[in-house]
């Protein structure tokens, strides 16, 4: 095979994110926005890359050299993850990769971890070697902790095995949960950068931390409530956790007031819950909605200055077209 096509879904955050980056468990959504990767073998040793939704155009690279030195934004990800792949299973080929995103990066539904499962899956089917979704996650969790340094990992195991997921950091546990339930998703309009705010929760965290590892605590133990009461799909205790886990997210300093009257205006209009999802500062808030409240919550939410993103959870993990 010298071309496959591959994809991967972006990610919501249900509950707990921040906690989640110090071992305690989150639960996760796949969201049916895709990154799509497009993978050629090509007889020269060089790394190609196309990728027009973050301004990549006839790039190329000697396999030797990529993932190391100075890369542009872009392509990041991308040289690392070939890097890796080619550092574990050694090939004489080159590759074209082009990407295709339904996404837009601004958005916090993780380009990033799309992109990464995207190339894996990808590559595996290229090159020919067999490897099982922990195989998979491991590598590109690798790539991930290279560029960035910090994270969790929970985005890459949506992207890489879809549905919804309870996930411990580094993939220790990954276990899916139901999806049966409605998410109204509100963007703030404003971009966050997620490692700015998981050093800025380390640095309160070394500053005091026996009130922050607290905290974490009863996130730790607020997903485990949460994870029993979508089992039993129990939504109002659902929507009561969600509403205590973004007051643990204030009290970590990662809440914002756009963030806060969103989820505010969520709530007034009838949601059962509402917190932000991710990495907090900005990005997207989410509520946890019956369907007779759905439109009435959109609304309030677009009223308090939000914009709804028409997304659906449980999406299908990463895979070859
Ligand atoms: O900002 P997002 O959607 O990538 O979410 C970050 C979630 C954190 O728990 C803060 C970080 C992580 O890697 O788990």
């Amino acid at each position: 095979m010298n071309k496959v096509t591959s994809s991967a879904p972006g990610k919501l955050m249900i509950v707990g994110e921040h906690a989640v980056v110090h071992g305690k468990p989150c639960i996760v959504t796949a969201v049916n926005q895709r990154l799509g990767a497009t993978l050629e073998l090509l007889d020269k040793p060089v790394l190609e890359v196309e990728a027009p939704e973050v301004d990549i155009h006839d790039y190329s690279r000697p396999l030797t050299e990529i993932g190391q030195g100075e890369m542009p934004k872009g392509t990041r990800f991308i040289e690392v993850v070939v890097k890796l792949f080619l550092q574990a299973y050694p090939q004489q080929q080159g590759l074209r990769v082009t990407t295709q995103s339904q996404f837009q990066s601004t958005f916090g539904f993780g380009s990033s971890s799309a992109t990464v499962a995207a190339l894996v899956v990808g590559l595996a089917k290229i090159y020919e070697v067999s490897l099982s979704e922990k195989e998979l996650f491991d590598l590109g969790f690798k790539a991930i902790l290279e560029i960035q340094g910090v994270g969790s990992g929970f985005d890459l195991a949506a992207a890489i095995y879809g549905g919804a997921l309870y996930f411990v950091t580094p993939g220790k546990t990954i276990e899916p949960v139901e999806t049966s339930f409605q998410l109204v998703v509100g963007y703030t309009g404003v971009k966050a950068d997620t490692s700015t705010l998981v050093r800025m929760v380390n640095d309160k965290l070394a500053h005091n931390p026996e009130e922050i590892n607290a905290i974490f605590e009863d996130i730790g133990k607020l997903v485990e409530e949460f994870r029993q009461a979508l089992s039993a799909g129990d939504f109002a205790t659902m929507g009561r956790l969600m509403n205590t886990n973004q007051e643990y997210l204030e009290k970590l300093g990662v809440s914002s007031p756009l963030l806060d009257s969103l989820i505010q205006a969520a709530r007034q209009a009838g949601a059962l819950g509402a917190k932000l999802s991710g990495a907090g500062g900005g990005d997207c808030m989410i509520a946890l909605v019956e369907s007779d409240k759905t439109a009435a919550v959109k609304e309030a939410i677009s009223k308090a200055g939000g914009q709804i993103m028409e997304v659906e959870i449980g999406a299908h993990g990463a895979k070859i077209q």
